[in-house]
């Protein structure tokens, strides 16, 4: 009912804008109208019935209209997709997220909404799901796209052209984050994942977060960090003893562990002993985590689980590239460039205050507020700022519209299950051999801190299937028996990451093609998931029948990895 009111009213405002723009000032619904006041929007709607409108009650009103009127198509953003899918009282895709950590007072994210796993209590406006693109079958599109068109589309690079666009345009204020050759890594990174352009990007291998972000499920992708100038220098000159020694210290502190193994650095370089046996060696593999960071950061003390000021990540999400033998790599051409940046340090009780704000105003069904800075992007609150480019319509990656943007303040803001906001990094490779660019190849199915099973396993077990929706056939077919159990003896042999999550070549050919269409309607505030056909386990309206999440199928969950024991597991089964 609230929804087509909403589209009534959109209709409206349509209108007006298109047909007489000078009562544009006080007839146009900003932000605030919409979300915090829907009573004067009802009755705005009533006064205000055009006679003739561009679209009427029922149209599919394109996203572009939306974005070109810049009229909010959903003020609820910041609840992706993943939210809406049925558990039907057993399947639990929501632990990843919704997390609560009673055992662990000392982490800073305070979240705790552990109690959403299974629970769809939404707002008024939440309780649609805005996501529609999840019920699009894509299957005619796809197939009016040649294999060889997108093979050549995916290899282009237009990562390349993007950074020559926006460090030519004088009026851009946003971040510019050069890293030369990114589409092809390989070239890009040495085998530390150092980027050989002395941009002090530093690639790192980790393992996907469950779902979204399995190539199976719709792209590849990578990660890497930066740390401030004082974190690479000793004395003003770059050493890279000084920087991966820092960068273990953070690595160290986002683990909660108290030594870790290095690449080779020289403490007679660093000036410190790092590995504590009381000497200054030539070559150490081994840092302890101890009170202060070094080289001209030594004056800065490390704190639990939160990075230093000004910590920067940078994200691509990529096609997934196909090579000749039919195995997956991550594709020249990205889908998107996501970039976050701790703009100011907020230690665990400024934190804790952001959060109570936060849970305050959802007591009070406020709708989240975004707070965007034009170029640079959107400020989460929690001290990071976040910005992000998306392919246009011609595949140049062009700045996100701030709808496309206020999605980003969701995960990376709000959620229990995050890091210092952040998925990635805590979940990289241990130590120096999860230094390079990643590689699921190298991957063990490693089991999450505290539990013995294998992370992918797990999550197929708890729920249901390959991916959140349950609707990935190519995952059900593989990896779970005719009576829809998981086939563990399977999962538990496969050879690595690789060999579970990414597609065979003809999916991803598919899904390649799938994300193409939506790209070329540029309907991204619909969804960007890459689905095939038309989901069926996801709501499209929540309502109060909806059977509960049985408790036995709530779980407590830590997205870190025991790695060792992911290698002691799998030696084990080649024994
Ligand atoms: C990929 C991460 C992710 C997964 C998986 C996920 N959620 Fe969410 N959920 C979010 C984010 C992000 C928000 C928005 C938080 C905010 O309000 O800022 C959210 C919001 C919600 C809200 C609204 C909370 C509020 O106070 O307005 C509900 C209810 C919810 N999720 C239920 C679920 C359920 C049920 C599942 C599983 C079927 C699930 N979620 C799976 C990330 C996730
Ligand atoms: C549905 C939840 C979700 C949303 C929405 C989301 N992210 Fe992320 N983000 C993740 C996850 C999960 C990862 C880890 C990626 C992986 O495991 O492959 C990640 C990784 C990142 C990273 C690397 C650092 C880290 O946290 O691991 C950056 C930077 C980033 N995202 C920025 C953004 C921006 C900018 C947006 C908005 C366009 C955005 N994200 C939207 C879930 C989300």
């Amino acid at each position: 009912m609230q929804y087509l009111i909403k589209i009534t009213l959109l209709t409206s405002v349509l209108f007006i804008v298109s047909a007489c723009s000078e009562q544009t000032t006080d007839t146009l619904l900003d932000h605030n109208d919409i979300t915090s006041n829907n009573k004067v929007s009802v009755s705005k709607k009533q006064t205000e019935q055009p006679l003739k409108t561009p679209y009427s009650d029922g149209d599919a009103i394109p996203a572009t209209a939306f974005i070109e009127h810049n009229e909010v198509y959903n003020a609820e953003s910041v609840i992706p997709p993943q939210c809406y899918t049925k558990t039907e009282g057993d399947n639990n895709p929501c632990y990843a997220c919704h997390q609560t950590y009673k055992d662990n007072p000392n982490r800073p994210n305070t979240m705790n909404d552990g109690d959403l796993q299974g629970e769809y209590q939404f707002s008024d406006l939440g309780t649609t799901n805005h996501w529609k693109n999840l019920f699009v079958d894509r299957t005619k599109m796809i197939e009016a796209i040649t294999d060889k068109e997108i093979k050549q589309w995916i290899a282009q690079d237009n990562y390349a052209d993007f950074i020559n666009k926006f460090s030519n345009d004088p009026n851009w204020q946003g971040e510019i984050t050069p890293i030369n050759n990114l589409a092809t890594p390989n070239i890009a990174f040495d085998d530390n994942g150092l980027a050989k352009d002395d941009s002090h990007w530093v690639a790192f291998n980790y393992k996907p977060f469950p779902s979204t972000f399995w190539p199976t499920n719709g792209s590849t992708g990578d990660a890497m960090i930066r740390l401030p100038k004082a974190f690479r220098e000793k004395d003003g000159e770059f050493s890279q003893d000084v920087y991966f020694t820092n960068l273990a210290l953070v690595e160290m502190t986002m683990k909660e562990t108290l030594s870790i193994s290095t690449i080779p650095v020289s403490e007679q370089v660093i000036g410190e002993d790092i590995n504590g046996d009381g000497q200054l060696t030539q070559s150490v593999n081994q840092v302890n985590l101890g009170t202060h960071y070094v080289g001209d950061a030594k004056n800065i003390a490390i704190s639990n689980l939160l990075y230093p000021e000004n910590t920067e990540f940078l994200h691509t999400v990529r096609y997934i590239g196909i090579n000749e033998d039919g195995s997956i790599y991550n594709a020249q051409r990205m889908k998107e460039v996501r970039y976050m940046k701790k703009h100011s340090f907020k230690d665990k009780a400024e934190l804790a205050s952001e959060y109570y704000l936060e849970a305050k105003e959802k007591h009070f069904e406020n709708l989240p507020q975004v707070h965007l800075l034009g170029d640079k992007g959107v400020n989460s609150n929690m001290g990071w700022t976040l910005n992000a480019y998306i392919e246009d319509e011609q595949g140049e990656l062009r700045h996100q519209n701030s709808q496309e943007l206020a999605f980003c303040a969701g995960c990376h803001k709000t959620i229990g299950s995050t890091l210092d906001q952040t998925f990635s990094f805590p979940r990289k490779v241990e130590g120096a051999s999860g230094w390079g660019y990643i590689n699921l190849a190298e991957q063990q199915d490693a089991p999450n801190l505290g539990e013995d099973q294998g992370e992918i396993l797990t999550y197929f077990q708890r729920v249901g299937g390959g991916d959140e929706f349950r609707q990935n056939k190519e995952m059900l077919k593989r990896w779970f028996n005719q009576d829809g159990t998981v086939n563990t003896q399977k999962v538990a042999r496969a050879k690595s990451v690789y060999e579970l999550i990414t597609p065979s070549a003809e999916r991803a050919l598919q899904l390649n093609k799938a994300y193409l269409t939506i790209m070329r309607e540029q309907s991204y505030i619909f969804g960007r998931d890459a689905n095939l056909t038309s989901a069926t386990n996801v709501l499209e309206q929540v309502d109060e029948s909806q059977a509960p999440l049985k408790s036995e199928h709530r779980y407590n969950w830590d997205m870190r990895l025991d790695w060792a024991k992911g290698l002691a597991t799998s030696q084990a089964s080649l024994d």
